[in-house]
């Protein structure tokens, strides 16, 4: 048991201290002996402080501190000193001073790191990962976190300002609509049975809503076994919100006070009110994706008209059965040849496309590229009719195919070539919501229709007179700097209409009831007309403080792979429990 307690942070010592006693404790940062008298750089959560043990002070503190090593933890207590004009450190906040210590504690050595701190950026992330714990002592990690802290505090709070309830829900479930694979818990008591981690609390806060809790919020876990990418985690958090008797103005209304509070709390950012509203097609057909990054401009042109005419066989093909031609204008950029092979070994490799045409001009207006030999001498002018502000100094990157394929691969190639041609500006925020989605997507593996949000989605108005590719969903997303932030939508409120959407779904009666019966059961017995959205809060955390891993700002995350290398888990279970839970692995 520590005899010493502290009386001060190490990053909070200041002027009105100077003279009196103070006691701080941390680890060990750095540490200079200069001619018998012993620096060290204490550092606590809060920052570092510089402690000095002078040879003339207690041998005993002296013998103490000469044994200290980098980590070793510490209290120590002294008097907090303006350090001379020479020795004063601009780069430390608290760099005028110093404690000269007289009692010190050691209450634990340190083992060498496997890694030094400081240089923790350029170690790989595995090693990171296996000792999260000393990864997390950073500053700069320790600066996400605690951005966490007061980002969930500060949602809390606007929330409650708003009348909202938090209301928490179970983790021990049933398979709820979002799309992705469960992941499944078996139940001991009840053998052969499973629950499922919910993906989202979706359907009990529709339930909340039959309840007449009208205004619900939650800050919940959800649980997604699928595919990691640099902004997905398998395990994430949501601030999940419903509410009753409201339109999508109210979710926007809401939604929008929130983000507004948070960007003037965090970055001291006015966001301008209300925010742009885009359809989801405008998005799809200027950026090939339904949460563009508008920070920057290289919006996809189609060209198919210019390539009507234009006697390569494979493009003939493709714009006879129906297909498009879409071209990305990168302006004034001298391509070297190699740099134009790494573009088309990507697209092809990473996009999986077919191909990427480019095409570059002489000053005479000449096209040059791979596609060159068919394009007529009237090419550049031609072009030059849709893409208005067209040069000979701009390389055109072309991608022939259906619609949706060449748009979506267009709109990846146009987010790399934003990261490395440095055309995004990296202090600016464009927020603004993606309305009007298709209700259904049509699943080419399968042969039918997927809800493109999830089926409790209300449809537009009319929707029944419409052919079920262009039925439109009353769902919206929040969107910035080309992160979806948050979704949701209108649910559906009426069991007729319910049924026609399961219908086309394909989900039998049967299904329907095994799967969503007590949902459906619950409207029966006085459903408010109700809506909803739910954020991601660890892209939140992510943009609020600038990072571009999902993995800084969750303590403890999973790799792209789904495991902890610190825990070593997903791991093999003793065949007593199997036994137990009535399981045998295969
Ligand atoms: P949705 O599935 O769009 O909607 O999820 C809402 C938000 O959650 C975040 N998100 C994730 N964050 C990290 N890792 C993941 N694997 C992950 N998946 C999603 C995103 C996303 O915008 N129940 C509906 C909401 C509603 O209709 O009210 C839902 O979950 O930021």
């Amino acid at each position: 048991m520590a005899k010493l307690r502290r009386s001060t942070w190490c990053g909070e010592v200041k002027q009105e201290l100077v003279g009196s006693t103070v006691c701080v404790a941390g680890w060990v940062d750095r540490r200079r002996d200069h001619g018998g008298v012993i620096f060290i750089n204490l550092r606590d959560r809060t920052g570092n402080v510089q402690l000095v043990f002078d040879p003339h002070f207690e041998a005993s503190v002296i013998s103490t501190a000469q044994d200290l090593r980098l980590e070793y933890v510490v209290i120590a207590k002294g008097t907090l000193v303006n350090r001379d004009d020479s020795a004063i450190n601009d780069k430390m906040p608290t760099g005028r001073f110093e404690i000269k210590i007289n009692e010190l504690e050691l209450c634990a050595k340190s083992e060498p790191l496997p890694f030094q701190l400081e240089e923790a950026e350029k170690v790989g992330e595995e090693l990171r990962l296996k000792y999260r714990y000393l990864d997390l002592r950073r500053p700069a990690m320790h600066r996400l976190i605690k951005l966490r802290h007061e980002l969930l505090f500060a949602m809390r709070d606007y929330m409650n300002g708003q009348s909202f309830y938090e209301i928490e829900t179970p983790n021990l479930s049933k398979s709820t609509p979002e799309g992705a694979r469960d992941f499944l818990v078996p139940s001991r008591m009840n053998k052969g049975t499973f629950y499922a981690l919910p993906q989202s609390p979706q359907i009990y806060k529709q339930l909340l809503m039959v309840a007449g809790m009208e205004r619900y919020f939650q800050i919940a876990r959800c649980f997604r076994d699928e595919d990691l990418r640099s902004n997905r985690q398998p395990e994430f958090t949501q601030l999940d919100i419903e509410m009753s008797f409201i339109n999508e103005e109210d979710i926007y209304a809401v939604c929008e006070g929130l983000m507004k509070r948070l960007w003037k709390q965090f970055l001291n950012i006015e966001l301008p009110l209300p925010f742009s509203r885009f359809s989801y097609d405008e998005m799809f057909r200027r950026f090939g994706s339904d949460k563009p990054d508008m920070r920057f401009d290289l919006e996809i042109n189609n060209v198919t008209s210019v390539f009507a005419t234009v006697p390569a066989d494979f493009l003939k093909e493709i714009i006879i059965a129906g297909g498009s031609v879409g071209a990305l204008c990168v302006k004034n950029k001298a391509f070297s040849r190699s740099e134009l092979d790494h573009w088309v070994d990507r697209v092809t490799k990473e996009f999986k496309a077919k191909g990427l045409i480019y095409i570059r001009f002489n000053e005479d207006k000449t096209a040059t590229g791979p596609l060159a030999k068919f394009l007529p001498a009237t090419f550049f002018d031609d072009m030059q009719k849709v893409i208005t502000d067209l040069t000979v100094k701009d390389t055109l990157f072309v991608i022939a195919g259906e619609y949706d394929d060449a748009w979506d691969i267009l709109g990846k190639l146009r987010v790399e070539f934003g990261k490395a041609l440095q055309l995004i500006d990296r202090n600016c925020y464009k927020m603004f919501w993606v309305t009007e989605f298709p209700m259904f997507e049509w699943n080419k593996e399968e042969q039918r229709w997927d809800a493109k949000h999830h089926p409790f989605t209300s449809p537009n108005e009319g929707w029944r007179d419409v052919p079920t590719k262009e039925i439109k969903a009353r769902a919206y997303d929040l969107v910035c700097n080309g992160e979806e932030l948050g979704g949701g939508s209108i649910r559906i409120h009426d069991a007729q209409t319910q049924s026609a959407v399961f219908d086309l779904l394909g989900l039998s009666k049967e299904d329907a009831k095994n799967k969503f019966g007590f949902l459906l059961e619950a409207q029966q017995f006085g459903y408010p007309p109700e809506g909803g959205i739910a954020f991601g809060v660890d892209r939140l955390v992510m943009i609020l403080g600038g990072t571009e891993s999902i993995r800084d700002v969750i303590a403890f995350p999973k790799t792209q792979k789904g495991s902890c290398l610190m825990m070593e888990t997903p791991s093999e279970v003793d065949g007593k429990q199997l036994r137990e839970l009535g399981i045998k692995v295969l």
